[in-house]
């Protein structure tokens, strides 16, 4: 077993955004009791102390909490590189420059297409100006700036203009990710799924932008696995390398598993170093022990570890089973029909997207 290298520090579930492909978990009520500036701090020093160098402050929307510049400054004071992952709602050039001088490394802000119209219904609120404003002062601030934008079904088609805006906004890293089905999204699956023409097109401008722009800006492009062979290696394994702190205080390997039937860890009960190396949630499907045929015995059990415990348990309601996506996997048609829909010639393309409910209004200050 490894130290952890990332933390995820899941600040809140609050988000002024209403976004069709959220993941965030949709039992919001009990992730109310937020963990208090003092508590993430001493979270901070425990994931420092356990090996962490990253620490990617996250949400929902971070910005909504008041405490954030504090919370920034002491990750800095650790040593720790901080990557604040927003919707940018709320960052005001007063409150960037706050963020600056605590050492903030890095923003990420999310935009949901290069067109305003399309990029606000997506994210179900009028966002997009004051997205591009923000990203604006990012650059002015001398941040290193990503823009991540999901990529599905109603906004695919649109990669070229995406890059074109991400180029525009001075990004320096463009990261295209395609739709993971949890939260949310799961509700959705059927309307945000792309075709397979659709994914050759993408991945013909992404190939020819990735040229282009070379010395400029790094392209991300993150491969939709329900078209894959094989599954994705996620989180590069399970307790391997990256851990999750939810507002409330549990610990998880990523973010979509607190779905999971596995008892609760907590960093209001016990360390981090401990909930680490011994807690049941994190010891599950550590390694390979816990793989059933047909991954135990497979070539490729320690290059994807058998993919996404989250996706095997939202597709069959068992975690210990070989992810669907994998071409080997006897659940492989739960996959295979939905891309076997997203394919059909009759599929209508005007489905109306089920909003997720607004969650908290933008921050102001
Ligand atoms: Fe990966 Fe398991 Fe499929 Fe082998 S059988 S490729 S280990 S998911
Ligand atoms: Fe949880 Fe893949 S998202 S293991």
């Amino acid at each position: 077993m490894d130290n952890p290298f990332g933390l995820l520090a899941e600040l809140t579930y609050r988000c002024p955004l209403a976004c069709a492909y959220c993941s965030n978990p949709l039992n919001m009520a009990d992730y109310a009791d937020e963990l208090a500036t003092d508590e993430w701090r001493r979270v901070l020093v425990e994931a420092r102390d356990l090996g962490v160098l990253q620490c990617h402050l996250s949400g929902g929307e971070p910005l909504v909490r008041n405490d954030l510049v504090e919370i920034v400054a002491e990750a800095h004071e650790l040593g720790l590189y901080t990557n604040l992952v927003t919707s940018a709602l709320g960052l005001t050039r007063a409150k960037a420059e706050r963020l600056r001088a605590a050492g903030l490394d890095h923003v990420q802000v999310s935009i949901q297409a290069d067109e305003p119209g399309l990029s606000d219904r997506i994210a179900g609120t009028p966002s997009f100006h004051r997205k591009i404003e923000a990203m604006r002062v990012v650059k002015e601030l001398d941040w290193p700036l990503t823009v991540n934008v999901v990529l599905h079904r109603r906004n695919i088609d649109r990669v070229a203009e995406v890059l074109t805006l991400a180029e525009q906004v001075g990004a320096d890293r463009v990261e295209l990710a395609n739709t993971q089905y949890y939260g949310w999204a799961w509700r959705n699956r059927d309307q945000l799924l792309p075709s397979r023409a659709q994914l050759d097109a993408a991945e013909a401008v992404v190939r020819a932008a990735r040229k282009r722009l070379r010395d400029r800006m790094d392209v991300i492009y993150v491969l939709p696995d329900y078209y894959s062979r094989y599954p994705k290696p996620c989180m590069g394994g399970w307790a391997a390398r990256q851990l999750t702190v939810t507002p409330n205080g549990e610990v998880l390997p990523c973010p979509a598993a607190q779905s999971l039937p596995l008892p609760k860890a907590s960093v209001r009960v016990d360390p981090l170093e401990r909930i680490w190396t011994d807690s049941p949630v994190m010891t599950a499907f550590r390694g390979t022990d816990w793989m059933p045929e047909p991954c135990r015995s497979c070539v490729r059990r320690e290059v994807d570890f058998g993919g996404c415990r989250c996706q095997a348990f939202q597709l069959t309601g068992d975690a210990a089973r070989t992810d669907p996506v994998c071409h080997l996997s006897p659940d492989h048609d739960l996959v295979a029909s939905a891309v076997r829909a997203a394919n059909a010639d009759s599929r209508p393309d005007d489905r109306p997207l089920i909003p997720r409910p607004h969650r908290a209004r933008a921050p102001t200050a």
